[in-house]
This record gives structure tokens, sequence and C-alpha cells, in this order.
């Protein structure tokens, strides 16, 4: 079998599209970003695909009335370039139905919060306000919900009294950064089994030791 092929959709900055083109050209990712596609032509993340050599489509939604028209357009890109797991990295547009039957338990999404604490949008800052001494960041398979579909992994990050939105925004994010691609790889060895909610991993887990990051392996 060759190399995961990913298809990446991205809003914005794109952060964790560099940490997972940053984790294949140094070998700890066995896959390659096939096609970056972006609802948001000024999206930081397009000028990070175009220096990594990656195809970029913008398809946006601004023209189109029917949600399933735009989405068939970002599923022909996708196939196109023959992708087998669709990952999420800051996209902020919402899938059908009709998009997750193209790809069954083969889009993966990341949250920045301990789902299912804190869905939806601003949730660095809702942790805050909540008064939570731990939240963190979760990937996930993507199911019909919002937010709902059977969690990979996730990493607990703490609260600090002095805390605002960006410094804890910016600890979330650097755990982001390692938990995304390690839930690919595991994607990519086949290793994830998923039962109805539950997500079990076979074998040993690269996070060993460390309890803010589960899972891992007791003694691994
Ligand atoms: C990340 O923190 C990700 O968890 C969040 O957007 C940010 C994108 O950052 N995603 C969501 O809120 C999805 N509901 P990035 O563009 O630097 O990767």
């Amino acid at each position: 079998m060759g190399r995961l092929k990913l298809g990446v959709l991205v809003s914005g900055n794109g952060s964790n599209l560099q940490a997972i083109l940053d984790h294949v050209k140094e070998g700890r990712l066995d896959a390659e970003v096939r096609v970056v596609i972006s609802d948001n032509r000024t999206a930081f993340a397009i000028e990070r695909a175009k220096r990594s050599g990656i195809p970029v489509a913008v398809v946006d939604y601004g023209s189109s009335p029917r949600r399933e028209d735009v989405e068939n357009r970002i599923i022909a890109r996708l196939r196109e370039y023959g992708v087998e797991l669709v990952v999420l990295a800051g996209y902020m547009k919402l899938l059908t139905r009709h998009f997750m039957a193209a790809f069954p338990m083969r889009i993966m999404n990341i949250h920045p919060a301990l789902l299912p604490s804190f869905p939806g949008v601003n949730v660095v800052q809702k942790a805050i306000d909540y008064g939570v001494r731990f939240t963190g960041c979760t990937v996930h398979f993507i199911d019909e919900g919002t937010d709902t579909g059977p969690i990979v992994v996730q990493a607990a990050v703490p609260v600090m009294d002095d805390d605002t939105e960006e410094t804890l925004a910016q600890r979330i994010h650097e755990k982001e950064h390692s938990i995304y691609p390690m839930a690919i790889q595991l994607f990519a060895e086949g290793r994830l089994d998923v039962r109805g909610r539950r997500v079990f991993i076979k074998g040993p887990c690269s996070a060993a030791g460390d309890h803010c990051i589960n899972p891992y392996s007791p003694r691994g």
C-alpha cells in the first residue's frame, strides 16, 4: 500500500496544515497532501500549500444557492486527486450529509476544546468564561451533528488564571499540531477500529507516558 492520500480543507491561517506538511516532510507521517481546498481565497493556508508545491483549489460558497452544488465541486476535486482521507483543518463551513456520504468515516476534524464540552465557535473564550480548569483539543470523525462524531485523540490543556483567549489558544494549537498528525498516522496504519461512538486503537501508541494525551500506552 502506498502513502495515504490526503485532501485538506482550510479556511484560515493553516497552522494545522503546516504541522501536517512538516510531519510528512520529516518522515513522521506516512501520508501525502494531494490537494488543499479553501472556501476563502485570502486564507494564509493557501500560501503555505503553494510554498510546499501542493495544488490548491478555491471553492467559495458565495455564488451558489445550493450547498450540495458547492460540495459536489469539492468532492470532484478530492476524487480527481484520489483522496482517501479528508482532513478538515480550520475549515469553518458545515458539511452536509451529502458530502459525508461521499467519504463515510473518512473525514476527520480538529476542534479546539475537549468535546463534547464547547462545540461550535469561539470555544476558547467560552472555556475561559465557564471557568473550566482543563480544556484542550479533539480529533474526531465527522458525523451528521456539529462536532459530535467518534473521538480519535484528545489532548488536555490546563487553563491558567491569567490566560487570555490568545495565550490559551496558543497552547491549544501546540497540542493540535501534535495530535492531528498522530491521528492521521493511526488512520494511515489502519489502526482505528470504529465501533459505534467509540474508536479503539490497535497496538501501542506513540504518546507513551503523556497522560494529557489519550490514547497512550501505560508502559509504551
Ligand atoms: C484550530 O484551532 C482548529 O481547532 C479550529 O480552527 C483553528 C484553525 O487553525 N477549528 C474549528 O474551530 C472547527 N470548528 P489553523 O488554521 O491555524 O489550523
